[in-house]
């Protein structure tokens, strides 16, 4: 009662082209915080977890040998590609919108993306659109960007995902005073996971605006996931089940491997096909999850969904999310908690849902700078947008690269090289502290360069580090 009080006041307070939206805005965020009241101990009883059944993750290459149709082009009308967008570029040491940082010979994440549908709307005279969930956070600085692309062969639609109240820990009261954003208070509201994506697609009309136009399916993926191509075989797949037995939802997972801790999974769970988040995870049982013997894939979050069941489901209010609390610090020390949901947890409302096992290559998401630099080498090549592994690469696997807190922040990361070095043969990289790199460095096999604290190393124009330690002046 004393949250929906506090909301009407912060309404009272909105001006009147922001009041229709945010009180859809406070309907959510009422249903959110009433669920979250009631749940009462953990998601899951982890005794009830079994392993998903044989036939409900299925190889990639299954799917691939179905084939092609000659008239794929059909199936790609009834497409929409959806990229999730709310997210700011904060962790990469980026202001504004994550999308908007170039990732790939002067190429953003979206210029990437807006040049893979085109390539597929020419090369199959096609008319798949991009959609992309913004967030408050994201919106202005997305759109003024989009004039760019008014002469590409692809229609791009946005939206805005809800925005929420963080609440203060203690109260569960919101820390607003007012509806304004920006400054400090702009801390005060949070875009709420993209599991948001449901419920503000119909809001805002797109839903039954692309329904209205012939569209079945949306492809979803994070946008910066540069391996989340449209792929034909699985958009073929769907399209081609009869329609009793249409499968309603794939999620795309991969093979685990050690350093892939923290994806979710999927389980079996009281009949249904259901994401595991860590965060969902009793205590005594995180090791166990994190364990890559007993939960073998993980959620790469490429995501296939019918666009009538999204429909139905939101009709029907049957899509109970499970909650991800949030708990932030805010600058001046207050303790917020944000809930929030994932996209993925929506697979147990679905009817004939299933997982498709992907090649690693499907899954390519840039979050840190050791990600960047691996994008940005000779390791792959660019196509049409889309990146592979070089030819000329000898081992299948991506090296393991790890560059210390003076390469975080994408300029800085920049400046410290005067050009990318060729890391065709490489298998690890560890960089540490204040180095830098000339033009035209090969790296090959293991290097470690570490300069100590108050050092410089400068790896000269040309050199070529084979399984090389370099530290101070110690060379071996
Ligand atoms: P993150 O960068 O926050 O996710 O968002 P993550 O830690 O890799 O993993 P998951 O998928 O959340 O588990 C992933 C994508 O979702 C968008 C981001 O812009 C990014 O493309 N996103 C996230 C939203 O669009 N809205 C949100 O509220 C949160």
């Amino acid at each position: 009662d004393s949250m929906h009080r506090e909301l009407q006041a912060l309404l009272a307070t909105a001006n009147k082209a922001e009041a229709e939206i945010s009180r859809k805005d406070f309907d959510g965020f009422k249903k959110l915080f009433h669920r979250f009241l009631q749940v009462k101990g953990p998601a899951v009883d982890w005794a009830k977890i079994s392993r998903p059944p044989e036939d409900s993750i299925r190889p990639y290459e299954r799917i691939r040998t179905e084939g092609l149709p000659d008239n794929i082009s059909a199936s790609l009308n009834k497409l929409a590609v959806v990229k999730l967008n709310g997210g700011l570029g904060t962790s990469m040491g980026c202001k504004g919108p994550k999308s908007l940082i170039s990732v790939r010979s002067e190429n953003t994440f979206l210029d990437l993306t807006v040049q893979q549908i085109e390539h597929l709307n020419k090369t199959f005279n096609a008319d798949v659109p991009l959609v992309l969930m913004n967030s408050f956070n994201t919106d202005e600085d997305t759109k003024k960007i989009l004039q760019k692309y008014k002469h590409h062969r692809v229609k791009i639609h946005t939206f805005n995902q809800s925005r929420y109240p963080r609440i203060n820990k203690d109260s569960l009261l919101p820390i607003a005073k007012d509806m304004a954003t920006g400054g400090e208070v702009g801390e005060a509201w949070y875009p709420p996971g993209h599991g948001d994506i449901y419920a503000s697609f119909a809001n805002c009309g797109l839903l039954d605006k692309l329904l209205a136009e012939g569209k079945e399916y949306v492809f979803v993926s994070n946008i910066d996931n540069l391996g989340a191509t449209v792929d034909l075989f699985i958009l073929h797949h769907l399209m081609s089940q009869p329609a009793e037995r249409r499968c309603e939802f794939i999620m795309e997972v991969t093979d685990k491997t050690r350093a892939d801790v923290k994806g979710g999974t999927l389980i079996q769970y009281e009949d249904h096909l259901r994401l595991l988040e860590i965060a969902q995870v009793p205590k005594a049982h995180v090791d166990e999850f994190k364990s890559v013997t007993k939960f073998k894939i993980f959620n790469t979050n490429n995501l296939w969904i019918s666009l009538p069941a999204i429909k139905r489901l939101q009709e029907e209010n049957a899509m109970d999310l499970e909650i991800i609390v949030n708990p932030k610090t805010l600058d001046g020390g207050l303790n917020v908690i944000q809930l929030e949901t994932a996209v993925g947890a929506a697979i147990k409302s679905f009817n004939n849902a299933m997982g498709v096992n992907v090649p690693r290559s499907r899954f390519l998401p840039v979050k840190t700078s050791s990600d960047l630099l691996l994008v940005m080498s000779n390791l792959y090549s660019m196509d049409a947008g889309s990146l592979t592994m070089s030819k000329r690469r000898e081992f299948p696997s991506t090296p393991h690269v790890k560059l210390g807190g003076s390469f975080t922040k994408v300029q800085e990361f920049l400046s410290r090289f005067e050009n990318i070095p060729d890391m065709l043969e490489l298998d690890h990289l560890t960089v540490s502290g204040d180095v830098t790199f000339g033009k035209n460095v090969s790296l090959k096999g293991t290097v470690i360069i570490i300069a100590n604290h108050g050092d410089r190393i400068d790896i000269p124009a040309g050199a070529m580090l084979e399984n090389k330690i370099v530290s101070g002046n110690l060379r071996i």
